[in-house]
């Protein structure tokens, strides 16, 4: 599949079949996050590919109490637009065959940098992988909300922070362009808030 038309089809699928994901893919989905750029070329990270089925339904709940502890803190409720989706895979998380839950290792991020910096290029890789093999992913971190609860489940050690949790399966639901504002009105040139209309 072209690069592009991956990327403009790419969007958050929470909605996906419980039909099993060949390790074959897997492993392919996996090679690619590992090419993302990263600081000093430290890969400070690592991927817990979660498949049992206690151990989805326990990360199942923790998401949910995630996104509990994410929305009281913000004073927000999950935003109106996505509610349906999002409120789908609160309750069905679980049935994802595949989470990835990405870990980076704190003492291997340069002070300058934000963790985040040096994995979510590769999550990106990850989930454009998965697209271009006909397979859905959305990236999380409401789990983060209870990160504490998400690292004893797996014994995850300190200095290894949970970045992202993410489901991975086929799509109940098509593929298509995300909603965004065009490049036309957030690309600036050569001064701040100068725009350009395209040719
Ligand atoms: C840093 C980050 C955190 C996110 N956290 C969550 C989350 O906890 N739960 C969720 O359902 N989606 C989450 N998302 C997915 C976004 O809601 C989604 O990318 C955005 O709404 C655009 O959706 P679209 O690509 O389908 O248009 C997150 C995305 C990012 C980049």
């Amino acid at each position: 599949m072209d690069v592009f038309e991956t990327m403009h089809t790419q969007k958050a699928m929470r909605r996906l079949k419980p039909d099993p994901v060949p390790d074959e893919l897997i492993w392919k989905i996996l090679d690619a996050a590992i090419c993302a750029p990263n600081g000093s070329n430290m890969q400070p990270w690592n991927f817990l590919v979660v498949r049992d089925p206690e151990l989805k339904l326990r990360l199942q709940e923790l998401y949910t109490q995630g996104i509990a502890t994410v929305t009281r803190r913000s004073g927000r409720a999950v935003d109106e637009s996505m509610g349906r989706s999002v409120g789908y895979l609160i309750q069905h998380l679980a049935e994802a065959p595949v989470l990835i839950l990405a870990t980076v290792k704190l003492e291997d991020v340069a002070s300058v940098t934000p963790p985040g910096a040096c994995i979510y290029p590769a999550l990106q890789n990850l989930m454009l992988a998965a697209r271009a093999l006909g397979l859905g992913t959305t990236l999380t971190t409401a789990h983060r909300g209870v990160e504490d609860k998400v690292k004893a489940l797996f014994g995850i050690p300190e200095g290894i922070e949970t970045m992202a949790l993410i489901p991975l399966g086929w799509p109940l639901g098509r593929f298509g362009p995300p909603p965004r504002r065009p490049a036309a009105e957030v690309a600036y040139w050569d001064d701040w808030e100068r725009t350009r209309p395209r040719d």
